[in-house]
């Protein structure tokens, strides 16, 4: 992604304070318009649909037609609320900059813009548009020691991005408590949809009204959080994933953070989000800087065009993975901590048989770690359970032709390990006399020390080059309570997320081409910061498929599918005690990262026989799922849900049908595929592997398909009228291929 730069004449480059300067970045049918009048804190004059080539006049008339009446009994003049809100401009909504000095001052800035730079280049002309770029904004408030470095780009996938650096350039310190970048939406943006959730049940949407005062999402969990706000969206009453006009804003953070809508009783609605600082963690020394976290906001017309933009900004990144992702095979429902080299060995024989690339040997291969009671935080191969060392295994995994996974959890410990013991200063506690609560027996390493952050490194670093490892399963099982310097009691979450990045950092770099699965409980820690250092998320703990279509369906709101484990498991689910057919568990496995999490051991020779199957179509199919646009039908309170994958021209898609409950009237429903050419005549074929799904009813069109080798349909009828739903017993699930066989004939 190359951002189109635009030609600056060198005549005009001298910055003149207190200009005016009106901006629009437009990229993928999106426009920015960002105003700089006088030099005041820039502004988003408009962020939406694509507004076209507008001329300085068309500027000046968006950035005016922005510009609300003076109010009875409010500020003299418009208020005027900036990407980082600010009482001086007349905002009474939460500030976007709030901190202070020891002798009280410093809390209410008065920020204002100094220089601009449009991908690098300086901006002195009045109007500028141009495609996708980066505007860099250097702010300050010099009574107060205050300087800003805004930046604001718009990527070529239409997706915009801010963030923003405080640096304390005044005398004293400046204890800095919050410090948001916000995105305005336009005010009959009237619902707003986040999401919610718990462990094993992450990502449940909300949906309530935009009202006055602060939807406040605040994280204080030190990860990204099974409950997280994940995407904060505000649109158009009623909006769904094809159709409705949508706004979306994502913390791309790690750490404590927060997601906010806030409308004032203007009628003004901002939607934001930066990290949550605790009390006392952040005192800027004069001279020193905090660089807040990436703010993604997403446009699009439904929910399926803003989770697009993400998507495609994410695949094109050079470290995306491939799309070959390599089928996956994780042991932790199958043997949890009974490690054993035989069991083992012949699991490996027995995924390898089925066409799996990838086995990952999860927790207890290390220490004393034969529960969850001790041994976290040593990373030593357990002379008890592993005698000769992983190389048996690894070795055993690698001539089979798969690669070799291994779990770590690197930020955290037991109170009974050899780590613990040896620096009992490394635990974070709120003082040497206090520990936090223990959470599934463990405490959290602080890896702002030094010395802790090499130790774990290096511990991590000789497994790695001991073994032929090409990948880690990186979990992260307890919240951060009370987490500060054991020494001085300062809070250090802040640190601690910035540490675990670079922990991160560092193995990747010490270890080309090594891929790391972010895993936290399960899925509480998908976010986009930490998606630039890891290649995929471990949606959950609950493979229960019924509850992964869900789950899924969601996590996909921001993250393509290729960045989304997703498993079949047992027939029985360990975490619901519920009961599915293979069949439905893996149709609902096979729209992500597919992986296999089962006792094979414990599996049918049908059973097999048919995973194998299924494995086979994910290999055929991975580089259209793992490529396409991902496509969700509104489809009201059916029980039917269809999703699928189209490609990119609209030749080739795969759809899903799941019935998740049972319905509740007779079945009159038709099937509309969304992201189709109604222009085009496709072959639509039904996949069946294994037994036909129970209850099924198939209307007519699709016995003729079943018969014959597909039916050919007229795309108008696949996307306008649709054709008739099948009946499904619940908790049953059909696949359709279909492939463009030319044009309709007028
Ligand atoms: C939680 C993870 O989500 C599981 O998949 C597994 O790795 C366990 N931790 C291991 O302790």
């Amino acid at each position: 992604m190359s951002p189109h730069r635009i030609p600056v004449d060198p005549a005009v480059l001298a910055p003149s304070p207190g200009a005016t300067h009106r901006i629009h970045l437009s990229a993928a049918g999106v426009s920015v318009v960002l105003d700089v009048t006088d030099g005041r804190l820039p502004a988003i004059a408009h962020w939406g649909a694509a507004l076209g080539a507008l001329g300085p006049e068309g500027l000046d008339a968006v950035c005016e037609a922005a510009v609300e009446p003076v109010a009875n009994n409010a500020v003299d003049v418009p208020v005027r609320i900036g990407i980082i809100p600010q009482q001086s401009d007349g905002w009474i909504g939460r500030p976007g900059l709030s901190g202070s000095r020891p002798d009280g001052s410093g809390w209410a800035p008065r920020l204002h813009t100094r220089t601009l730079a449009l991908n690098e280049l300086p901006v002195t002309a009045a109007h500028v548009e141009t495609g996708a770029g980066t505007l860099r904004c250097d702010l300050a408030d010099e009574q107060l020691g205050l300087a800003v470095a805004l930046e604001v780009e718009l990527l070529a996938s239409g997706l915009l991005r801010m963030r923003a650096a405080l640096t304390n350039t005044g005398e004293t310190p400046y204890a800095l408590d919050e410090l948001t970048v916000t995105v305005p939406v336009p005010s009959d943006a009237d619902e707003l949809l986040d999401f919610a959730g718990r462990w094993a049940k992450e990502r449940t949407p909300q949906r309530r009204a935009f009202t006055v005062g602060t939807h406040l999402r605040e994280n204080r969990r030190g990860r990204t959080g099974p409950d997280a706000a994940h995407v904060l969206h505000a649109g158009r009453p009623g909006f769904g994933f094809r159709h409705g006009e949508v706004w979306g804003v994502h913390t791309a953070f790690s750490g404590n953070h927060r997601h906010l809508a806030e409308q004032t009783n203007t009628g003004a609605r901002l939607l934001g989000g930066g990290e949550l600082l605790l009390p006392g963690e952040l005192r800027l020394a004069p001279g020193q800087q905090y660089r807040g976290p990436w703010l993604y906001a997403s446009y699009g017309e439904g929910l399926d065009a803003v989770a697009a933009r993400f998507h495609r900004h994410l695949r094109s990144r050079p470290h995306h993975v491939s799309t070959r992702r390599p089928v996956t095979l994780n042991v932790w429902e199958a043997v949890y901590f009974d490690h054993d080299l035989a069991r083992l060995t012949d699991l490996a024989d027995r995924a390898a048989a089925l066409g799996v690339e990838r086995f990952v040997l999860d927790d207890g291969w290390f220490g004393s770690r034969r529960d969850d009671t001790s041994g976290l935080g040593d990373w030593v191969v357990s002379d008890d359970v592993w005698p000769d060392g992983l190389g048996p295994l690894i070795d055993h995994v690698t001539d089979l032709g798969m690669e070799f996974g291994l779990w770590f959890e690197p930020e955290m410990v037991n109170e009974d390990s050899d780590v613990a013991r040896a620096h009992p200063e490394w635990i974070m506690a709120p003082s040497p006399d206090r520990m936090p609560l223990p959470s599934r027996n463990q405490q959290v390493l602080n890896l702002s020390i030094p010395a802790a952050f090499e130790h774990v490194l290096g511990q991590m670093n000789a497994v790695l080059e001991t073994y032929d490892i090409g990948y880690l399963k990186w979990d992260h099982n307890r919240d951060l309570l009370e987490a500060a310097t054991r020494s001085s009691g300062h809070a250090a979450v802040h640190e601690q997320t910035l540490a675990t990045y670079r922990l991160m950092d560092a193995l990747k770099q010490a270890h080309p081409g090594l891929e790391i699965e972010s895993c936290s409980s399960g899925g509480a820690r998908v976010d986009l910061e930490v998606l630039e250092r890891t290649d995929r998320v471990w949606v959950s703990d609950c493979i229960d498929p019924l509850e992964r279509q869900q789950m899924n369906r969601w996590t996909s709101q921001l993250i393509p599918l290729e960045l989304m484990g997703s498993h079949i498991a047992s027939g029985r689910s360990h975490t619901t005690g519920r009961l599915h057919t293979l069949g439905f568990r893996a149709a609902s496995a096979l729209f992500g990262h597919l992986g296999i999490e089962w006792d094979l051991a414990r599996a049918s020779e049908a059973e097999l026989a048919e995973l194998r199957e299924w494995i086979t179509l994910f290999t055929q199919h991975r580089e259209l799922l793992f490529t396409g646009d991902l496509v969700r039908a509104d489809r009201g309170e059916t029980s039917l849900w269809l999703h699928g994958v189209v490609s990119e021209h609209a030749d080739e898609a795969l759809f899903t049908l799941a019935a998740v409950t049972r319905s509740g009237e007779s079945h009159q429903e038709r099937l509309r595929f969304p992201g189709l050419d109604a222009e085009a005549l496709y072959r639509i074929r039904p996949l069946q592997i294994g037994e036909r799904p129970s209850g099924l009813g198939a209307p007519a069109w699709l016995r003729r398909a079943a018969d014959a080798d597909g039916l050919l349909v007229p795309g108008a009828v696949l996307v306008r009228s649709g054709l008739a739903a099948p009946l499904l017993d619940p908790e049953q699930a059909l696949l359709f291929s279909l492939r463009r066989e030319g044009e309709r004939t007028r």
